[in-house]
């Protein structure tokens, strides 16, 4: 891993004695770290000024272990490229900052995962376990709990056979809990890590602080932006399908047209995160939440990738690997939790997802850009 600790500061710091009050983003440059960046950077605008409730001097920070695209960049105060297993790094941010909210999306996807799972083991329970730790000195040093965003995922579950999976179909968080990836295993550390934070840390510990870190957790399914391509996941192939078709590029499907798991578009997932992220604490009744919006299979994929390019070339050729894990995640999952809790509701269905989002902003995407 580098180790690397760089700095861009895109506006002046506070500097001196005074810490600034911050929001902290990890792996701000992946995608889901495009869509939050963006969101965070608007919501404090239209609130003039933070977005939290410690004042108008709150700074936003991303970290990431690449140099951020300029377009990425442009969204935030500060830009350090560094590890989130160092801890040099995480001294730094300590010394440095007040962080109020840390949202936590840095990891390595499940496919990838799959190759190196002792790393993906490393940069996903340590990386977490540094952040929570991160967080609970933060509350230590300035008094206040700090709320902490996990992005969790459908791959926590672990289907025995394509005939229980067919069986079940809709699964509730406390079900089928026993992942096949390293990556689920790790959601599902982070997710009980998270929680123990919040409710449990340092029991028996004199100085104890009651609930440094306020956890929140979304398990998410695969989840497709208009903007970006996801890289070393598994549920890739419905990205990858609509932006190679637009590229007009022919796409070989690694899974069968028959395989069908929950997706979301990027914006969906972006409102659910700052919904959950702005909730009440005492309406919240777990700490990882499902949340649902269409559950399409591979075919339905080429179907409504076929409609809008007619020439594009799909063809699947199902990999036993990435296969077995599709088969192993859920078709569906039951969100009647977050939506009680906190009132989440998907935007789209599979159909309004494609026509109003995805083929619109992609096709002017690929007609005005180089393809990605
Ligand atoms: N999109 C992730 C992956 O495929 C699952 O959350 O690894």
């Amino acid at each position: 891993m580098p180790h690397a600790i760089g700095a861009h500061h895109t506006s002046p710091v506070p500097t001196g004695q005074q810490r600034a009050t911050a929001i902290l983003v990890t792996g701000a440059g992946g995608e889901m770290g495009h869509g939050l960046l963006c969101a965070l950077d608007a919501r404090r605008k239209h609130d003039g000024g933070c977005g939290t409730d410690h004042g108008p001097l709150t700074v936003l920070i991303a970290v990431d272990i690449r140099e951020l695209a300029p377009e990425i960049r442009a969204h935030c105060d500060v830009a350090y490229v560094g590890d989130i297993c160092d801890h040099a790094l995480l001294e730094r941010l300590l010394a440095m900052y007040e962080i109020s909210e840390i949202y936590h999306l840095a990891a390595l996807l499940s496919t990838r995962g799959e190759f190196a799972p002792e790393t993906a083991h490393h940069v996903n329970v340590g990386g977490t376990l540094n952040l929570l730790h991160l967080a609970a000195e933060q509350a230590r040093s300035h008094g206040r709990t700090v709320k902490f965003f996990f992005p969790s995922s459908i791959a926590v579950y672990g289907l025995p056979t394509l005939d229980d999976k067919r069986r079940v179909g809709r699964v509730r968080e406390d079900e089928w809990c026993e992942p096949h990836t390293m990556y689920g295993c790790n959601k599902l550390s982070g997710e009980h890590l998270g929680r123990y934070y919040d409710q449990h840390y340092r029991k028996l510990a004199k100085d104890r602080i009651e609930r440094p870190v306020d956890f929140r957790s979304i398990r998410f399914p695969g989840i497709i932006s208009a903007e970006t391509l996801p890289s070393g996941g598994t549920s890739d192939y419905g990205p990858e399908m609509i932006h190679a078709a637009a590229a007009s590029r022919p796409y070989r499907c690694f899974v069968r047209g028959d395989s069908r798991i929950p997706f979301m578009t990027m914006p969906e997932a972006i409102d659910a995160t700052l919904a959950l992220m702005s909730a009440p604490k005492e309406c919240l009744t777990r700490s990882a939440y499902n949340i649902a919006s269409f559950s399409p299979s591979a075919e339905d994929f080429r179907q409504f990738v076929q409609q809008a390019f007619p020439l594009a070339s799909i063809e699947f050729e199902s990999d036993p690997g990435r296969q077995s894990i599709v088969d192993s995640w859920p078709i569906d999952c039951d969100d009647s939790a977050a939506r009680r809790d906190w009132g989440w509701v998907p935007r789209h269905t599979a159909e309004s997802a494609f026509r109003e989002y995805l083929l619109p902003r992609i096709a002017a995407r690929y007609l005005h850009s180089s393809p990605i």
